[in-house]
């Protein structure tokens, strides 16, 4: 098992003042969180770090994960960049590693190998993924000894990729779910804010007790204020009947905010 209760985990991207960032976390942290996640291409490390140092929590108690970057997944260049992530977290290890995105310098045997090394020398303890497809999972498999533990993805009530999420149950990867709230595009859909209506809810909450409801998948909303991390944290003492879940479900309009278009350069 990679993630520990509670499966909400804490976003950090375009949290990128260093005080408000490192503020967020300690929050987080101390009012239950305990995956904090983050990556270089957030330039926020540091102050990630920082939060983590403040917060009255064991570090041994906390899931923290980062992600490379493509153009730092030759293996010549996977060492160091881990290191540098290391240095400005201010920890000795990683609880998860991230190929970001399989592109540019991404080779599944070079990279993953990589990976695998860090792992046996103690400095990550989980191989994850982001952004890959069914396909990109046989391959990465293929390619490495060590198990592939985690494939962060985005996923929300507009995005549900079903046949992903029983790829990764079937092969004992666990899914994070990125842009859970799609940004606050899920705030403007009619089943969810009735549903909100009804349970006296917020809509956040509404899409992340949908994503809960779904075995191994642990949403990541970022959040800034006290009460958004609260209220978004809460979501895990929400249970949703068979019928709402249902509704969100059939919910038929796709929307995918990540496109990986933007990565290849
Ligand atoms: N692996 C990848 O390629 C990838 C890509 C994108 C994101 N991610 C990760 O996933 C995390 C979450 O995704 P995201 O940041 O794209 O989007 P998100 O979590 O779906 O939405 C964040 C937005 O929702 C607002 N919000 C949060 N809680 C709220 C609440 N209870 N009520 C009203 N508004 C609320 C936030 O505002 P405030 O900040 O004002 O609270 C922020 O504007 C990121 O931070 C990052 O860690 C990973």
């Amino acid at each position: 098992m990679v993630f520990s209760e509670p499966r909400v985990g804490f976003g950090t991207w375009q949290n990128t003042d260093p005080e408000a960032c490192a503020e967020s976390v300690r929050t987080a942290l101390e009012m239950g969180y305990r995956h904090i996640d983050t990556a270089q291409l957030y330039e926020n490390e540091a102050y990630v770090g920082d939060g983590i140092e403040r917060a009255d929590v064991d570090r041994e108690e906390i899931t923290l994960g980062t992600k490379l970057w493509p153009g730092d997944l030759a293996s010549d260049r996977v060492h160091d960049a881990v290191d540098e992530s290391l240095e400005r977290l201010g920890v000795d290890y990683l609880d998860i590693l991230y190929v970001h995105w399989p592109a540019k310098d991404y080779d599944a045997v070079d990279t993953l190998g990589a990976f695998s090394e860090l792992r046996d020398e103690g400095l990550i303890r989980h191989l994850g993924v982001s952004n890959f497809t069914p396909e990109l999972l046989d391959e990465a498999q293929a390619a490495c000894d060590a198990p592939i533990d985690v494939n962060q993805v985005e996923l929300h009530p507009l995005l549900p990729q079903p046949d992903l999420l029983e790829y990764c149950r079937g092969h004992d990867i666990e899914v994070v779910a990125y842009s859970p709230l799609a940004r606050g595009r899920v705030f403007e859909i009619p089943e969810i804010t009735d549903i909100a209506r009804e349970n006296g809810l917020s809509e956040a909450q509404v899409a992340i007790a949908w994503l809960l409801s779904k075995d191994g998948v642990n949403p990541i909303p970022k959040a800034s204020s006290e009460a958004h991390i609260r209220g978004n944290l809460e979501a895990t003492d929400v249970e949703l009947t068979a019928e709402e879940l249902d509704r969100i479900d059939d919910i038929n309009r796709e929307l995918r905010i990540a496109d990986r278009d933007w990565v290849d350069w």
